[in-house]
């Protein structure tokens, strides 16, 4: 996988693939609101979603009233696929296009929130990467939330061996920096009627 382009990669599955068709799908992400609305963080909070394609959770947090949004994603096609769906309110949402592993934040975070693009870092350095940028971007008592395949999930997605966690490899990750607040694992049901189990975490930054 050395020469693997990455971005690349996402470019052709988010211009070859209808929003349906992927296995990461979900019309509504109930998991991932609910973990950021039971943390009572204000309307005000600066949230970030990290790979966040073209899921809908930018157009459910700007529905319940959160004010600084930011999407970032190594797929310009994602994000334009986004934008295009949300609209005049895509105005309302900061749109980055990076690999997470190269992001230089401007800003500082109180809600980090990444489903499925944490578990494609396969490799120390990129892991290094994504751990120091969570580090230095999250605000002291900013919220983590990651959701990764667990032990029992899938070894692949989209075509890419992604890293398995467990509630204690995704703990040790962010420890010393995170508290975890809790972890738990949850079946994903894919457009095509299988079912992915995830681990999420969540932890609060010391
Ligand atoms: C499995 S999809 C999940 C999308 C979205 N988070 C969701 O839950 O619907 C993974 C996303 O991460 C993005 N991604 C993968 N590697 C990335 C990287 N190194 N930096 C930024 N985004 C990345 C992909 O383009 C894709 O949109």
């Amino acid at each position: 996988m050395e020469n693997f382009d990455k971005q690349l990669h996402w470019e052709n599955i988010y211009k070859s693939k209808q929003l349906t068709e992927v296995s990461w799908y979900q019309p509504i992400p109930h998991t991932s609101l609910n973990l950021i609305k039971d943390c009572m963080l204000p309307f005000t909070a600066k949230v970030i979603d990290i790979g966040g394609g073209d899921s809908f959770l930018a157009d459910y947090l700007l529905e319940l009233g959160y004010q600084d949004i930011t999407v970032l994603d190594i797929s310009e096609t994602a994000i334009e696929r986004a934008k295009k769906r949300l609209g005049d309110n895509a105005a309302k949402v900061k749109w980055i296009v990076s690999d997470i592993t190269a992001f230089k934040p401007t800003e500082k975070y109180d809600c980090w929130h990444d489903r499925a693009a944490f578990h494609f870092l396969t490799n120390e350095n990129e892991i290094g990467n994504y751990l120091q940028c969570v580090q230095h971007a999250i605000n002291t008592d900013g919220i983590l939330i990651i959701g990764c395949f667990s032990e029992n999930g899938p070894r692949k997605c989209s075509g890419i061996t992604i890293q398995q966690y467990s509630e204690t490899s995704l703990s040790a990750c962010f420890a010393p920096s995170f508290e975890k607040i809790d972890c738990f694992t949850i079946d994903h049901k894919t457009p095509f009627d299988t079912l992915q189990n995830f681990i999420f975490g969540r932890f609060r930054k010391k």
